[in-house]
């Protein structure tokens, strides 16, 4: 069934504004930074609602919007979920699950399989990729480049995030299935990310990385 068709609702800026937004956004992007290191100061639910709102403004594969986002500040199940994690982690760094070359180009950024800001944090945001739905009697519904889908939509929540003025890092403790037992999700879903939300520390300090330019990730194709 055709849904209606509307009149799009898109604004259009002067060419010298248009330049300005851009530089100031790039600007703004610029200093995003994954953050591992979080003070344990609150932040308002409001704020984490609206990122997830921004978020599923995603597009998505056949407009499936293939995501759950499973949101705790509870102290017990962020305890849990820290103690997990750190397992998993564990067996990643010490136990020789991750491949020699893993370890090497994880040695720049200094991390390790101790994660207690998984505690620290004020709010846990945990992305569920929805391999299927579920029709309203049960029934599977076909979900399209779920994979494609999430990561827009996480890219989208984190730079919702960081404009908020609030930090979190892209994490990945894998395997993550512990993820989908402690916040009890159905088979249909699997952990995508998981993202610790809040203020950095104090003193918190981050690798100096370099980030590519714009001549190493752009290929101009074809006449100009
Ligand atoms: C898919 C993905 C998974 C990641 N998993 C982890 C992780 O498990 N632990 C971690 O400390 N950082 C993780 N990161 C963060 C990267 O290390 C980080 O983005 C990269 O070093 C660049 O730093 P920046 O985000 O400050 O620019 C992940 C990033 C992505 C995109």
């Amino acid at each position: 069934m055709p849904v209606p068709m509307i009149p799009l609702d898109f604004r259009r800026h002067d060419p010298n504004e248009q330049v300005e937004r851009a530089d100031r956004f790039y600007e703004e992007m610029q200093r995003r930074r994954s953050v591992r290191s979080f003070s344990d100061e609150p932040v308002p639910r409001h704020l984490i609602e609206q990122a997830i709102r921004t978020a599923s403004t995603a597009p998505s594969g056949a407009h499936r919007q293939p995501w759950t986002f499973v949101v705790t500040e509870d102290p017990q199940l962020k305890r849990q979920i820290r103690e997990a994690a750190e397992e998993e982690e564990r067996i990643n760094y010490e136990g020789g699950r991750l491949p020699q070359h893993w370890r090497d180009a994880l040695e720049p950024l200094g991390t390790d399989w101790h994660k207690e800001f998984l505690e620290a944090v004020p709010w846990i945001v945990v992305l569920f990729e929805q391999r299927y739905g579920l029709g309203t009697t049960g029934e599977r519904v076909h979900h399209f480049y779920v994979k494609e889908s999430c990561g827009i939509a996480a890219g989208v929540f984190i730079t919702a995030l960081h404009h908020m003025g609030l930090a979190t890092l892209t994490h990945t403790p894998s395997p993550m299935r512990f993820l989908t037992d402690l916040l009890g999700r159905p088979r249909s879903e699997r952990p995508f990310c998981m993202f610790p939300i809040g203020y950095p520390a104090e003193d918190c300090m981050v690798p100096d990385l370099r980030r590519k330019s714009l001549d190493e990730v752009m290929v101009l194709a074809g006449a100009t």
